[in-house]
């Protein structure tokens, strides 16, 4: 049966204390990242920096699965193997981002609607074809003056559980993905309060399109300070509100639920991880884990600089951060022993 294995893709997705990475910008998000640090923006850039990630030695120590965009899902080594088929040689996951990205959502000031949803259940088919096992939609809730509304996180809402429905039928795992921005100068109790409205809506849908929850993952935001407020919540405070949020909003069911950074440090997210970890594993319905892009790949991104020279070096940082991330699941990453 199909959704037998999509519901034995999600609990290897997060079994083992393991995590996801990300390194799914579409080529526009990842020239960004590269114009930051100086490296050329062009495709054969974008192609070695993913080659550098996934030939990472160890890599699978610490990472269960890894989504790509539909850019590098095309690509393929020096030698002829695609870069899917070296994923799953490595003994990792391959997944891939399916949104279109997000567009003004007509007639709401200022809010976001994600597209990509015409067309999709042709794409999974294909997509299925190569050997990819998940897939990832992200819909973006912002924070600001009498925003989100009920109709922003409704319609966002929809399309993801719409999406995560096609996943299932398709085999493929969705990793569901609301997150609410943490940029703003609204308070840790503002972005709890959105978060849970979201998540409730988010569920919601997800019942009435009939997804099964064992066969996701979720891939929320943790409740944190808006960057711009003057108060910022320490490690254990947004451990408590997370978890709080959490347990008051995700059904016991769901297989795993793994965070994505969202702009905070690597060492915040690291510690952020870990302290839910530490202080409420036991308690819980499901593994806590990551899903991160930038707090892990950052460093190497840095080091890296479109420099042969400097693989090795850059690839030994992100298996550091991966490690990292792995300590974090089990509640023992020391961020006094965390170099970067
Ligand atoms: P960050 O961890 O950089 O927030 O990225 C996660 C992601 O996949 C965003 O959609």
């Amino acid at each position: 049966m199909i959704i037998d294995n999509v519901l034995s893709t999600a609990k290897a997705m997060v079994a083992d204390h393991k995590g996801i990475l990300a390194i799914d910008e579409s080529p526009i998000s990842c020239n960004k990242r590269f114009a930051e640090v100086g490296i050329p923006q062009t495709e054969c850039f974008r192609k070695d920096y993913r080659e550098l990630i996934i030939t990472t030695p160890h890599l699978s120590n610490y990472i269960s699965s890894v989504i790509l965009c539909d850019e590098t899902t095309k690509e393929e080594r020096q030698d002829g193997t695609s870069f899917i088929k070296y994923i799953i040689d490595s003994g990792i996951i391959p997944g891939v981002k399916v949104d279109r990205g997000e567009r003004e959502l007509a007639g709401y000031n200022g809010e976001k609607i994600t597209e990509g949803i015409d067309g999709l259940r042709e794409r999974l088919a294909i997509y299925a074809q190569k050997g990819i096992r998940f897939a990832k939609w992200r819909a973006e809730i912002i924070i600001g003056n009498s925003i989100p509304t009920s109709g922003c996180i409704d319609a966002n809402a929809h399309l993801l559980a719409r999406y995560a429905a096609l996943c299932q039928e398709a085999g493929l795992v969705p990793i569901v993905e609301p997150e609410v921005t943490m940029n703003g100068h609204h308070t840790l109790e503002r972005c709890k309060k959105v978060t849970a409205e979201v998540l409730h809506s988010v569920f919601n849908q997800l019942y009435r399109q009939k997804v099964v929850l064992e066969g996701i993952i979720l891939k929320p935001n943790m409740v944190i300070s808006g960057l711009e407020c003057s108060v910022q919540a320490s490690i254990n405070e947004v451990a408590d509100a997370t978890i709080n949020c959490l347990l008051q909003s995700v059904p016991a069911a769901v297989a795993g639920i793994a965070f994505l950074s969202g702009g905070q440090s690597c060492q915040l997210a690291s510690a952020n991880l870990n302290a839910m970890n530490k202080k409420y594993k036991s308690k819980l319905p499901w593994p806590l884990t990551f899903s991160y892009a930038r707090a892990i790949q950052q460093p190497a991104i840095e080091i890296w600089q479109g420099k042969k020279l400097n693989i090795e070096e850059a690839q030994a940082e992100l298996l550091h951060r991966a490690q990292c991330n792995y300590s974090a699941r089990r509640g023992e990453y020391d961020k006094h022993s965390d170099k970067y």
